[in-house]
């Protein structure tokens, strides 16, 4: 049986405009934030602390969280290590997402170290930041494939995941990086994952749309049980460090199939569409959601 109801997590303002060309300015990110907020989402990747000399676009994280927490909603920034970790607890946020990828190779690429030197560095930062009553999720990037060694074993996902869980994180976010996934793969990763961890632990689909399976990998992940989902409006998205990955999976088109299968969200489309739209300009490239191509239409 299906969940009734479903959670979006919207990435866009990080996942999506960490690997725009162009640097959009901050208070245009603000401005996106505070739409996509009025939408109902409830909670949201805002940006990263990671190193302005890696990813530049996420340079003015600090000006993006002053102007964009304090509300009610879980409100999560990106950190890959102490210096991260720092710049949090110097924020007004209160909610942590870490990342690490399970192919070694995307790993060194990503963030420099191998997958077990990650783990070592981050375990200490978690244990730290959930004494302090922070909310942690983890991102398990290139749980399918990865785009420098192929398909990755089910077994090191669930290692992963495990571990993560021991830490004592609140959520796991598990991603197919490049879109590489079919429904059957995540029928039976998420099957593999919701049977072995705790059913306390959250977690989450994290999909790229690269070869238009996202949204049958939405209804896959659904009928394994999962209830949360990263999305991105109007289907931004990608990673500067997996070549030939596209955007996420948009919000709005994930918000549209889930209301039409009579699964809730809480989040109204019209003023999404709104957010995507002025988005837009800051954009470089064409946005494939189909929503928004409607909307524009009518
Ligand atoms: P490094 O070069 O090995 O580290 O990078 P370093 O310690 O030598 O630092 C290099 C410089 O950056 C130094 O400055 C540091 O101070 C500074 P310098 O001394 O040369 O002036 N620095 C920082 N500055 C600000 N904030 C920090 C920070 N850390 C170091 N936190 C590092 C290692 C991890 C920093 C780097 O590789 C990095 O920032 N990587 C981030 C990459 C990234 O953001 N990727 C995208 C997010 S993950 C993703 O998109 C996947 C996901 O969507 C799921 C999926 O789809 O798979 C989540
Ligand atoms: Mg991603």
């Amino acid at each position: 049986e299906l969940p009734q109801r479903v959670t979006i997590i919207e990435v866009g303002p990080r996942d999506g405009l960490q690997n725009e060309k162009q640097l959009v300015p901050a208070e245009d990110k603000i401005r996106f934030i505070h739409k996509l907020k009025s939408s109902g989402i409830q909670e949201m990747e805002l940006t990263s602390f990671v190193s302005p000399k890696w990813v530049p676009q996420m340079g003015d994280a600090e000006q993006v969280i002053e102007h964009c927490t304090g509300d009610s909603i879980r409100n999560i920034v990106l950190v890959p290590n102490s210096r991260g970790v720092e710049r949090l607890l110097a924020s007004g946020c209160k909610s942590a997402a870490f990342f690490v990828g399970v192919s070694d190779t995307f790993n060194r690429k990503n963030i420099n170290k191998s997958t077990r030197e990650s783990m070592e560095e981050l375990a200490p930062l978690i244990l730290d930041l959930k004494r302090k009553g922070f909310f942690v999720r983890a991102c398990i990037s290139t749980a399918f494939y990865c785009p420098y060694e192929g398909k990755m074993d089910e077994q090191d996902v669930l290692k992963i995941c495990e571990e993560f869980a021991e830490l004592g994180v609140d959520e796991l976010s598990v991603a197919d990086t490049i879109g590489m996934a079919n429904p059957q793969e995540v029928y039976d990763l998420f099957c593999l994952l919701k049977h072995h961890l705790p059913s306390a632990l959250l977690i989450a689909a994290h999909f790229h749309d690269t070869r238009g399976m996202a949204l049958a990998n939405i209804f896959s992940a659904l009928q394994a049980g999962v209830d949360r989902f990263d999305t991105s409006a109007g289907g931004l998205g990608g990673c500067p460090f997996a070549p030939g990955a596209t955007g996420n999976v948009s919000t709005e088109d994930t918000v549209y199939m889930l209301h039409r299968m009579g699964i809730s969200t809480g989040i109204q489309l019209e003023p999404l569409l709104d957010a995507v739209e002025y988005i837009t300009p800051f954009v470089s490239r064409a946005l494939q959601s189909r929503q928004y191509l409607l909307s524009k239409q009518e």
